[in-house]
């Protein structure tokens, strides 16, 4: 670490010897509440609850700048190989760039390809639709079952969740990535063969999971077709997006159904590509859009606005400072809305994919710690599962809330919807407070129950706050996570673009297949996994 960036710390770390309570930070500043409210897009961002001051702030500030954040940024904007590892560029933001942009990659502009696959989706859309695309008996497709793990899956699957009130085409979309064969047949139970597609979405085209899920969806198919040509049947009913276009033709997907990826474009970072693919057949490609639209956005304001007013930058900051000068080893994330139920799992792989990194981008070892875990579950059914730990536990787990300010429920009353949704924003703004503020316990019997009714409050927040969950509201709050990881991993001092942490596992599962199907085999694994796998084997035969 040069001395600057060292220098830089020591003032953080000093800023967290001399930070006072939650409660007296509030105590004292009368204006607190506003000094810590931020906006960018649509989207209000309060830390005012964040055990933080103003010393803490400023050095977190000159420790982004010590970092060079913003020429970093530019850097990633600009389409420079800053994935050092896999040399390559980092360009998820040209995904969402508008088509009069000019992006170059190796001298050429990306972004008119990017538009041509949009257009290209936006088509087989409606051709889905309308009937034009129909299955290879005729029959009109009703369902969508992408296939495909982590990036491949997490984001297009917690969207179309979450944008359930915009699902306008009629198409259902269902997610299969787990090689559980448990997950595709559950999936396929009550689906039609015949007005069924899947799409096959692997950035690569060769993850372990996603091809033996797509070689049993085709066989469903076939069996289901057996009059059909088999080559009408892959050609009517097999999509694919990816970056090993000819991996996808040679299994004979036809080329109007194959939509590009590309190496700049991580997995993680991916819903805005043809990886949205599945979703866009339910939402229609003016709500994709306008999500990317939201995307940008953000990518604007991460671009144009100062750090001090950034919102990606000073959520990164807040979380450096939890994780680093406060020691808090996890993140909860509590979405206040129940379509936002994947959002915890999508920032899972987002941030700990990208920042769970001991290694340097130099290759040295990291000196502080990086990624915490992140978690979450909806409200409020978290406060009634692992809130009393958030309350009363020995760790302090630090949250953020996100809600919104009206509901987009719809099919039930809407004066039931109305209610429930000013319960469900009482809980979470009342939540936060507790976890800030905590409380004394009742006098009467505080002897008899001792620290039981204690709140010790001093419980850091952050409260994400929109209008109401749309296309573009959603875009804006994946763009904001998506910066914020690449912030801290700025920090952090790693590259969040690379995953090599991922390879061994995927490795040793060849060896130990190999050695499941022929235990007399030579094998280097472990004495435990050889008993385990001899122990299953024993028990694995059809009773
Ligand atoms: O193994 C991890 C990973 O490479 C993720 O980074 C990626 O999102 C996922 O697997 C799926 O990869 P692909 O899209 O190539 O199938």
């Amino acid at each position: 670490m040069n001395s600057a960036r060292e220098e830089a710390w020591r003032q953080v770390f000093d800023a967290a010897e001399s930070v006072v309570d939650i409660g007296s930070l509030f105590a004292n500043d009368a204006k607190r509440t506003e000094s810590l409210l931020f906006t960018g897009g649509d989207l209000l961002v309060d830390l005012s609850r964040q055990r933080i001051d103003a010393k803490a702030l400023g050095a977190l500030i000159h420790l982004a700048s010590v970092c060079h954040i913003e020429g970093a940024r530019d850097r990633m904007f600009a389409g420079v190989a800053i994935n050092t590892t896999e040399g390559r560029a980092v360009l998820h933001t040209a995904l969402r760039a508008p088509i009069d942009s000019s992006i170059e990659v190796d001298g050429v502009n990306v972004v008119p390809e990017i538009h041509a696959t949009l257009n290209r989706m936006g088509e087989s859309v409606v051709r889905l639709v309308d009937g034009t695309h129909c299955g290879a008996t005729g029959k009109h497709i009703k369902h969508v079952v992408n296939i495909g793990i982590g990036g491949s899956d997490l984001g297009p699957a917690m969207a179309n969740l979450a944008l359930s009130e915009n699902r306008v085409t009629g198409i259902t979309s269902h997610y299969v990535s787990n090689v559980d064969p448990a997950d595709i047949a559950l999936s396929l139970r009550n689906l039609d063969p015949e007005s069924t597609v899947f799409v096959v979405s692997s950035k690569t085209f060769t993850t372990e999971e996603t091809m033996a899920n797509a070689h049993t969806a085709r066989a469903w198919l076939e069996s289901a077709m057996p009059a059909t040509p088999k080559s009408d049947v892959v050609s009517r009913h097999l999509f694919a997006v990816t970056a090993n276009v000819g991996q996808a033709l040679s299994i004979g997907i036809s080329p109007s159904n194959i939509f590009p990826m590309w190496e700049w474009v991580g997995g993680r970072f991916s819903l805005g590509s043809a990886i949205g693919f599945s979703l866009m057949c339910t939402i229609g490609e003016e709500n994709f859009r306008e999500m990317l639209a939201g995307m940008h956005e953000i990518d604007e304001h991460f671009r144009t606005a100062p750090l001090a007013k950034n919102i990606p930058v000073l959520l990164a900051l807040v979380g450096i400072w939890n994780r680093n000068a406060l020691g808090c080893t996890t993140q909860g994330v509590i979405p206040y809305l129940q379509q936002l139920g994947r959002f915890p799992a999508f920032l899972q792989q987002l941030e700990m994919e990208s920042n769970g990194k001991r290694s340097t981008t130099d290759g040295d070892l990291v000196e502080l710690p990086t990624s915490p875990v992140v978690w979450g579950e909806p409200g409020t059914n978290g406060q009634h599962a692992f809130f009393q730990l958030l309350h009363q536990g020995v760790d302090i787990i630090p949250v953020d809330f996100i809600g919104a300010a009206r509901s987009n429920a719809t099919g039930v009353n809407p004066e039931a919807v109305r209610s429930q949704h000013e319960k469900l924003l009482a809980n979470m703004f009342a939540q936060a407070s507790a976890l800030a503020f905590g409380a004394p316990g009742p006098s009467d019997n505080a002897l008899a129950l001792g620290e039981h009714r204690v709140f010790p409050g001093n419980r850091p927040s952050t409260t994400i706050l929109f209008q109401q969950l749309t296309p573009r509201t959603l875009g804006q709050l994946v763009s904001l996570y998506e910066h914020k990881t690449f912030v801290q991993g700025c920090i952090w001092g790693v590259n969040s673009f690379d995953q090599w942490g991922v390879e061994l596992g995927k490795v040793l599962a060849g060896d130990v297949l190999a050695f499941m199907s022929n235990t007399s085999l030579h094998s280097q694994l472990d004495a435990t996994t050889k008993h385990l796998i001899t122990w299953c084997n024993a028990h694995s035969a059809t009773p």
